[in-house]
């Protein structure tokens, strides 16, 4: 079984996932999404939204980080793909799944579901301009509206040579309101015979467990129970590798993950707002730890380095197993 890390635009960067591949359990991720309008890219936008492009594409944990591209035009996709690719990518994925408004509106994300032949095209051509060694992987939702064109999606992506393909188990109508359907991943991954990666409302082990059941997938993507449970990848590891649970991380050992994560956001941050990924992961860990509610009180108005700093060694004083802060 493979866990992938989600794409998360403005929550999951290189810093998050750095520090989460840090805990195991992660077999890849993906990067937020580079949007494609109508021009190759430079180089610089790739190396910001995957500075790891430097390092062989790989999470200093040594985790591959595939490059996710957003876009509705097959031949502009297609060159980005390669620069990517030359770049030193390790893989291409490929997005029609991101709800935002503003990307529907200008020709890409979830919008394209209403048109298979498109995404077949774009699927296509991508395949056709990345060396074929690199792995080129799509991300969806069901649909835009309904799941009617799902199959058809789906076994377009395939007929265009796809690697393999990462279903959200929401339509774009859905938004993010659970549940999940995963049933209608199970209907159509038996129409298909890539790989199919199961996504959506996994927050916990029997989530992990019950959706690989009711999808039929072998392969799991993570996004939002990873922020609320760092050591959730490793947990699923354990329980599907032999059935073995391993032991869950306990608040006091999050409080040194927060120094470790603020000391790699300083890194790359200005100082005023370096605290603001660190502010934002506080309010998913408190869905998960209650003593995340009150840190995150503490720190919310905060902006200089060293008095956040110091209210995460106060809370480590009390809390924390100080060697994972290292
Ligand atoms: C804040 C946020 C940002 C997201 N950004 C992306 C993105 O850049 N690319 C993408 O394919 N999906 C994106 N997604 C969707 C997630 O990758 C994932 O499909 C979704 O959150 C469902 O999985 P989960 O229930 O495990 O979180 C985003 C989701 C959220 C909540």
């Amino acid at each position: 079984m493979r866990l992938m890390l989600a794409p998360m635009e403005g929550v999951i960067d290189h810093t998050m996932r750095e520090l989460l591949t840090s805990l195991g359990g992660v077999d890849r991720c993906v990067t937020e999404f580079v949007r494609v309008t109508e021009r190759l890219l430079p180089p610089r936008v790739f190396y910001r939204l995957c500075p790891e492009l430097a390092h062989g594409g790989k999470t200093a944990s040594g985790v591959p980080v595939y490059v996710q591209l957003l876009g509705g035009q097959p031949a502009v996709m297609a060159e980005n793909a390669a620069r990517a690719a030359e770049l030193g990518a390790p893989g291409i994925d490929l997005n029609f799944g991101c709800p935002a408004r503003t990307v529907n509106r200008s020709d890409g994300g979830a919008i394209l579901l209403r048109e298979p032949r498109r995404v077949h095209d774009i699927t296509a051509a991508v395949r056709a301009a990345v060396p074929a060694h690199i792995p080129v992987t799509v991300k969806t939702r069901l649909g835009f509206e309904d799941n009617a064109l799902f199959a058809d999606i789906a076994m377009g992506i395939e007929a265009a040579g796809a690697t393999e393909l990462t279903v959200h188990a929401r339509t774009k109508r859905d938004g993010y309101r659970p549940p999940a359907y995963w049933d209608s991943i199970a209907d159509v991954r038996e129409r298909v015979s890539l790989p199919v990666i199961a996504n959506g409302e996994i927050w916990s082990v029997d989530d992990a467990l019950r959706c690989r059941e009711v999808t039929g997938c072998t392969d799991l993507m993570l996004g939002r129970g990873v922020l609320c449970r760092p050591d959730l990848p490793r947990l699923v590891a354990a329980a599907t590798a032999n059935g073995d649970t391993c032991e869950p991380l306990a608040w006091n050992a999050i409080t040194p993950l927060l120094l470790r994560f603020f000391a790699l956001t300083l890194r790359d941050y200005d100082a005023h707002c370096a605290g603001n990924p660190l502010k934002q992961w506080l309010v998913y860990l408190r869905g998960y730890f209650p003593q995340a509610g009150p840190l995150f009180e503490q720190v919310k108005r905060l902006h200089d380095p060293d008095t956040i700093s110091a209210v995460l060694r106060d809370a480590q004083s009390v809390h924390g197993d100080k060697r994972l802060a290292a």
